[in-house]
């Protein structure tokens, strides 16, 4: 049970993953649809849709879904009832993409302007900051009015709050920025903002970084101080992950060798919260998954990529008839091929392949840098149509 009081069916969360199966005006797709009863169908106690914006300016790719008061509310009610069939829940990941907003359509801004190989924004004035709380919330007021049964506020990897959370996004000398209690200011407004639109019984979930995983950036310390003041709001469940997109960071990965990326972490932040406490990353067999539950580190287990290649895992996993999922193995490929490789596939998994990319496992080597092509190509493709709805 969440500390809002709602009792999920299991304790396996299908982590947020940008599927970028919105229509291109922000509103879902057939495939979307799909994808998500798939979701449900397998068995997984909630699905995360990844990067859900409240302010189309600040996306993160053209696919992303976009809740607003004129949001197309038929086809997300379509959305929301499949993915949360056979009693699940589906949560929507409030996005706001800062300094790494999608700039062909977007306004890149963070904290602090940057002007790096790879990353140029503008920065933030004090009143546009003010403003992000009550921005959220109204996304998230949106989200339950169109029928998501629960959100989470996005602070990790690199995007607008945990650009806050990071001295090297951060270099504000306001209430902003300086020390952890001024760069997570925004992130505990933005919850209990959140928590004011949605009332009491309705989940609101964290996704914080255990750490940047780059020199400078936001470190272990920081984040296990951070969940200490997390213990302090409303929130009812604290997803970690890790990792984030400031150029030179390493890609995810991280912990002991052999184990779930952040478990060590999560063993560390344990006796610091109350509150319910999942990790995501890495996590590749049942025995992994199980005994971080079993020993108490965990009360819920994130799952992303295991859950492209095999749906149907949590049912497996929580009926004991578990098998363990195989997973693709790459060779060279490009910075963001990976993912996109995974996202196609997401494509293909709500019965809309990209040509050449089919659900059945092709034989050989996947050509991950082949996918990102396609996934570029297709958000190329989608520029006119998000411009044509938010300008
Ligand atoms: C295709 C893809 C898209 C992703 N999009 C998001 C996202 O929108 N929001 C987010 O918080 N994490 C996103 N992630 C990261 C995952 O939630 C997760 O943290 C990461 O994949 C590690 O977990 P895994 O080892 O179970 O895949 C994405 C991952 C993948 C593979």
């Amino acid at each position: 049970m969440l500390p809002c009081g709602v009792v999920l069916k299991n304790r396996i969360l299908k982590s947020a993953m940008s599927d970028s199966l919105g229509d291109g005006a922000g509103n879902p797709s057939e495939a979307q649809i799909a994808l998500y009863r798939r979701w449900a169908d397998g068995g997984a106690a909630v699905s995360i849709i990844g990067e859900v914006q409240g302010d189309p300016h600040a996306l993160e790719k053209p696919g992303n879904l976009v809740v607003a008061a004129d949001s197309d509310t038929e086809v997300f009610a379509r959305l929301t009832g499949a993915g949360t069939a056979s009693g699940a829940g589906l949560w929507a990941q409030l996005g706001h993409a800062g300094a790494l907003s999608y700039a062909p359509l977007g306004r890149p801004r963070g904290p602090s302007s940057l002007e790096l190989d790879g990353l140029e924004c503008a920065e933030l004035l004090p009143g546009d900051i003010e403003q992000l709380p009550d921005l959220f919330a109204k996304a998230a007021k949106q989200a339950k009015a169109l029928g998501f049964t629960g959100v989470q506020v996005h602070a990790a990897h690199g995007f607008l709050l945990s650009q806050f959370l990071s001295p090297l996004f951060n270099r504000r000398s306001d209430q902003w920025g300086g020390s952890l209690g001024n760069r997570a200011r925004l992130l505990i407004e933005t919850i209990d903002a959140v928590r004011a639109a949605v009332g009491g019984a309705f989940p609101v979930a964290v996704k914080l970084n255990a750490t940047d995983r780059i020199d400078g950036g936001f470190s272990e310390q920081e984040a296990a101080a951070v969940i200490t003041m997390l213990d302090d709001t409303s929130a009812d469940l604290i997803e970690i992950s890790g990792g984030t997109y400031f150029p030179g960071a390493r890609s995810s990965g991280g912990g002991r060798p052999g184990e779930p990326y952040f478990l060590d972490f999560a063993r560390k932040v344990r006796g610091l919260t109350r509150k319910p406490l999942a990790a995501v990353g890495g996590f590749k067999t049942y025995r992994q998954a199980a005994g971080a539950v079993e020993d108490g580190t965990l009360d819920m287990v994130g799952l992303a990529r295991p859950l492209v290649v095999a749906p149907d895992l949590p049912e497996e996993w929580t009926t004991g008839a578990g098998t363990d999922p195989e997973f693709p193995r790459f060779e060279n490929p490009r910075e963001g091929a990976v993912t996109a490789w995974y996202t196609l596939r997401l494509a293909a998994l709500g019965g809309a392949p990209l040509p050449g990319f089919p659900i059945e496992a092709s034989s050989g080597v996947p050509d991950a840098n082949a996918a990102l092509e396609a996934y570029d190509a297709r958000d190329r493709a989608r520029h006119e149509v998000w411009r044509a709805r938010f300008g």
